[in-house]
C-alpha cells in the first residue's frame, strides 16, 4: 500500500517537472519564433522595412548566437530564420583503411548540424569511391567529392606528410569556385565539437584555437594575453613561426585568394606552418577563439586500428548466411 503510494508520488512528481520543463520550452520557441518573424511574410512590407530588417537581421544573430548550444542546436535556429551566414569551406582528406568509414561516417554526422558548410572531402586514391560517394549523399550535405594521388616523384619521398595532394586538391577546388567565406581542414579521424564551427564563421583573416589529445603535451594550443596570440604552447616547436595542428586553425577565404601561389607544402610537421606562412600571415594577424583559446573544442583523436576482416573467416557452414553479404559490404 505504501510501496503504491511512493510510486504513484514518484509519477506525479516526474509529470509535473516534464510539464514545467515543456513550458519553458515553448515559451523559448515562441520568444524565437517573434524574432525571427514570419517566413511567408509579404514580400511588398519586406522592401518598405529593408533598413529595419537589417537591424533586426544585426539582432537577431546576437539572440541566435546566444542561444546556441544553450537551448537549441545551431543547425535547427539558423535554418529557422534563414540568415544568410559566411559559407564554411571544410576540406577533408581522407584514405582507404578499416576504419574509413567509421570516422567517416563520424565526422559526416558532426557536420550534418553545421548549416551553411560545404564538405569538400578529397580521397587519396585514382578514383572517387563509390562507398563514400553514397555516404555523402546520405549526409545531406551540400559536398565535392574528389581524389587525387600522390605524384610518382614524391612515391618514395621521406619525411613527407600526410595527406598532403588531396588537401592541395581540395584547395584548388577552394579557389576555382568559391569566393567568400571561411577555409578550415578537417582531418578524418579527428572530433569536432559543433560549437568551433559557428565560433570560426566569423574568422576575418585567420582563427586560432586549442587542439586537444596531442603530442608530448596532450595539448596544442595558442598563448593568449590580454587577448592576443604571442605565442605557442606546443609540444613541436623546431623553429615553427605556427606551432599548430592542422585542426587549430581557420582562414578567410580573402586571405587564400590574396596568395594565389599558397599550398600544402610536403615535409612532415610542417605542413600548418609552411601554409600559414606562405598566406602571409603574422602573429597579430591570429584571433584566437574558443573564448580566448581557454576551451577545447577540437581533439586529435585517432582510431584504434582492428584486425582486418577477411571473407576467408567465414566457415563453410556459413556460406549460405548473411555474412556473406556483410562481408562483401565491409570489404567494398
Ligand atoms: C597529424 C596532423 O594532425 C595531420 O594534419 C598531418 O597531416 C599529419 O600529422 C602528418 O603527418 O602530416 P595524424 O593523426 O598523424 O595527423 O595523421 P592522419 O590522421 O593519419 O592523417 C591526416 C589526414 O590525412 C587524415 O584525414 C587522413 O585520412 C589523411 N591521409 C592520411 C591521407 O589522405 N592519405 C594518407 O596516406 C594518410
Ligand atoms: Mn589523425
Amino acid at each position: 500500500m505504501v510501496r503504491l503510494t511512493l510510486s504513484r508520488m514518484v509519477m506525479v512528481m516526474v509529470v509535473v517537472v516534464e510539464s514545467l520543463y515543456l513550458m519553458v520550452v515553448l515559451q523559448k520557441m515562441a520568444e524565437l519564433e517573434m524574432s525571427c518573424g514570419d517566413p511567408d511574410h509579404d514580400q511588398d512590407e519586406d522592401e518598405d522595412d529593408d533598413e529595419n530588417d537589417l537591424v533586426d537581421k544585426e539582432e537577431m544573430k546576437k539572440e541566435l548566437l546566444l542561444i546556441n548550444g544553450v537551448l537549441f542546436p545551431d543547425a535547427a535556429a539558423t535554418a529557422w530564420c534563414g540568415i544568410a551566414w559566411p559559407p564554411l569551406y571544410v576540406i577533408t582528406p581522407t584514405y582507404k583503411r578499416n576504419t574509413q568509414l567509421a570516422d567517416l561516417t563520424r565526422l559526416a554526422q558532426t557536420l550534418m548540424h553545421v548549416p551553411a558548410l560545404h564538405w569538400i572531402v578529397v580521397e587519396d586514391a585514382e578514383h572517387p569511391r563509390e562507398v563514400v560517394g553514397e555516404l555523402l549523399v546520405r549526409s545531406g550535405l551540400p559536398f565535392t567529392h574528389l581524389s587525387a594521388t600522390t605524384p610518382p616523384e614524391y612515391k618514395d619521398a621521406k619525411m613527407m606528410g600526410r595527406g598532403v595532394f588531396n588537401r592541395r586538391e581540395g584547395l584548388r577546388w577552394v579557389r576555382e569556385h568559391a569566393t567568400e567565406g571561411v577555409l578550415y581542414f578537417a582531418d578524418d579521424d579527428n572530433t569536432y565539437d559543433i560549437r568551433i564551427f559557428e565560433q570560426m564563421r566569423g574568422t576575418r583573416r585567420a582563427s586560432v584555437f586549442p587542439v586537444g589529445m596531442i603530442l608530448s603535451l596532450g595539448i596544442s594550443s595558442p598563448v593568449v594575453r590580454d587577448g592576443k596570440v604571442v605565442a605557442f604552447h606546443d609540444g613541436f616547436q623546431a623553429g615553427r613561426k605556427f606551432a599548430v595542428d592542422m585542426a587549430g586553425f581557420a582562414v578567410n577565404l580573402r586571405v587564400v585568394h590574396a596568395s594565389p601561389g599558397a599550398t600544402i607544402p610536403i615535409r612532415v610537421s610542417y605542413l600548418e606552418d609552411g601554409f600559414l606562412r606562405q598566406l602571409r600571415l603574422e602573429l597579430e594577424d591570429l584571433e584566437p577563439l574558443a573564448w580566448g583559446c581557454t576551451q577545447v573544442l577540437v581533439w586529435h583523436t585517432r582510431t584504434n586500428r582492428p584486425a582486418t576482416p577477411n571473407m576467408d573467416h567465414v566457415t563453410k557452414d556459413h556460406l549460405d548466411t548473411n555474412l556473406v553479404h556483410l562481408y562483401r559490404n565491409i570489404l567494398r
